[in-house]
């Protein structure tokens, strides 16, 4: 049989290392499972949109090799990503009579990753699992590094486990169901690669944006490639973000921010961290980091790409109060003391703290009134 063509970028984490693999028409390829670690279950977990297109090739395919392939279809959304729902994979588990040798499966976006990952990271404290990412974003970013988790009421991603899968799995075909503001979200995640390490996949983008809007393939393929290998790049230097990794989270200390305050599923993931792309790229401009013609820029092209670059008002008492409430809550905190990704307009990304005078000023500066 011959294989369609697809790219692998391989992610080196010593004993932890796998293979992203990218292109058209992979979920019905049973050798996209070669030399996984051999069980007798299998459990898919997706949710209730994407189990009905997808679910149904990669049972058959996986089915080739597993004698029990299991499907599990959450309840669909950012407002799911907690408890209740990760307890549903466990309930599955545990009444198929599941064991430390079964291979989980995600597929679906990121909330669907990041769930089935920290199952994953749990269940009989540690089974295998592979990620089929069916969204831009989770091709671009969520699947790959290992970061997986649930939300809390007061914080996102609060709690959860670094633990990486043995693949991933990217089908390109799958972004054609795609709605367009899933598209647009994942989009922001592929735009930060450009000011934290690349600027010519930034010029690149600016070329290209059009092409990934009408969805080409061979846009796509470049930009989910080029967003692994960036990816591969920094995480394999810091798998549990010590330092360099923190990067990644260009956009993501105000992106948060406005995922939580606004309540889960309102704004999503993709569009908070374009708005607080703009906002961490005005806050680099105000400290003489960076100069106002790249934030200019980075602004056009998010609005190009469909996205907001206005934060909402969270309070309309105190919204820059509000604001510094909720990101007093970031992971990259210390201390109490808010730290941001700020970008220098050369692909540098350095993380630090900014006085919340400064602070407050750049939200009064980017949201609505
Ligand atoms: P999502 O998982 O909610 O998916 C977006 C929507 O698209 C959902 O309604 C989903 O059902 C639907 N969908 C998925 N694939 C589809 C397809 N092929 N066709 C039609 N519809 C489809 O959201 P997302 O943007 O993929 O992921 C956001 C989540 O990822 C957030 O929870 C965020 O915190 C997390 N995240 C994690 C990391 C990480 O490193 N682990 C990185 C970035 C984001
Ligand atoms: N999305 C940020 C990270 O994986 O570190």
């Amino acid at each position: 049989m011959t294989l369609p063509p697809f790219q692998t970028v391989a992610i080196d984490l010593a004993e932890r290392s796998y293979d992203i693999h990218i292109g058209s028409g992979l979920l019905c390829l049973d050798a996209m499972f070669d030399g996984l670690p051999r069980a007798t279950s299998v459990l898919i977990v997706s949710n209730q949109t994407v189990a009905p297109l997808y679910a149904a090739t990669l049972q058959a395919s996986l089915g080739q090799r597993y004698a029990k392939v299991l499907l599990l279809a959450l309840p669909d959304g950012e407002v799911h990503k907690n408890w209740q729902t990760l307890n549903l994979i466990f309930d599955a588990l545990l009444q198929n009579g599941c064991d430390r040798k079964t291979l989980l499966v995600a597929l679906g976006g990121g909330v669907v990753g990041d769930m089935t990952g920290f199952a994953a990271a749990s269940f009989m404290r540690g089974v295998p699992f592979v990620q089929v990412p069916t969204t831009l974003l989770a091709q671009v970013d969520s699947s790959v590094g290992g970061k997986t988790g649930i939300n809390h009421p007061l914080g996102k991603n609060m709690v959860g486990a670094f633990y990486q899968p043995l693949r991933v799995i990217c089908d390109l075909d799958s972004l054609q169901t795609l709605p367009m503001r899933e598209l647009s979200a994942g989009l922001a995640e592929v735009i930060k690669y450009g000011p934290i390490a690349d600027l010519q996949f930034m010029d690149w983008l600016e070329l290209n944006m059009d092409r990934l809007l009408a969805r080409d393939a061979d846009a796509l393929a470049h930009a989910v490639r080029r967003s692994c290998e960036i990816k591969a790049w920094v995480v394999a230097q810091d798998e549990r973000e010590g330092g360099l990794r923190a990067i990644l989270n260009f956009g993501h200390t105000f992106g948060h921010a406005i995922e939580a305050g606004m309540g889960y599923g309102a704004w999503l993931h993709g569009e908070g961290v374009a708005c607080g792309m703009v906002m961490a790229a005005k806050l680099s401009e105000r400290l003489g980091l960076v100069d106002a013609d790249f934030v200019a820029r980075l602004k056009v092209l998010i609005l190009r790409a469909g996205l907001p670059v206005l934060g909402p008002v969270l309070d309309a008492q105190d919204n820059a109060g509000r604001y510094l409430e909720l990101m007093r809550l970031d992971k990259k905190s210390d201390a109490g003391e808010i730290r941001f990704v700020l970008i220098d307009g050369a692909s540098k990304a350095t993380v630090r703290g900014a006085p919340d005078a400064l602070v407050r000023e750049v939200i009064d500066a980017c949201c609505r009134v």
